[in-house]
């Protein structure tokens, strides 16, 4: 009897949790109110939604020379995923890309794995 390896969803190649995720954009506390606790309060009512509505993780981008951002990220308990770097398309190439043919490729099952 043949032996079938099973297919590797897209979350499984791209090495990431398969339950689903909240992200974070633009964390901004006023100068005026910084050090009072507010940003951790903000932090923690996100934190809440994700588990209320059963997701794995919480995710946000931090410019490698925010260190004070950093800091106060690090003594959340949060790790950097410093595999990851960000990549953007901007101007003339996202015009082109955008313009460009699509082909007609397989599309995931429900359960998010590619036929073979
Ligand atoms: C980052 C920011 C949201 C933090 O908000 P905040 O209200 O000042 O932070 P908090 O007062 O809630 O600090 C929470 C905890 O983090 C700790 N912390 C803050 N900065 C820290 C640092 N540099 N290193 C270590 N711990 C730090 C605090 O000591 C506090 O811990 P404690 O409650 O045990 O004392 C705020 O400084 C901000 O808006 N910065 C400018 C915008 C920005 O850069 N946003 C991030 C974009 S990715």
């Amino acid at each position: 009897m043949p032996i079938r390896r099973a297919s590797r969803s897209l979350p499984q190649l791209l090495d990431v949790p398969r339950q689903a995720g909240i992200y974070l954009e633009d964390l901004f506390v006023k100068p005026a109110f910084r050090g009072k606790g507010i940003g951790r309060e903000l932090l923690v009512h996100i934190a809440r939604l994700a588990v209320e509505r059963g997701c794995g993780r919480m995710e946000w981008s931090v410019l490698n020379w925010n260190e004070p951002s950093i800091g106060f990220y690090k003594s959340l308990g949060a790790i950097a995923k410093d595999e990851w770097t960000v990549y953007r398309l901007t101007g003339e190439s996202l015009q082109t890309l955008a313009s460009s043919n699509q082909k007609n490729l397989a599309k995931p099952g429900t359960d998010g794995t590619f036929p073979d």
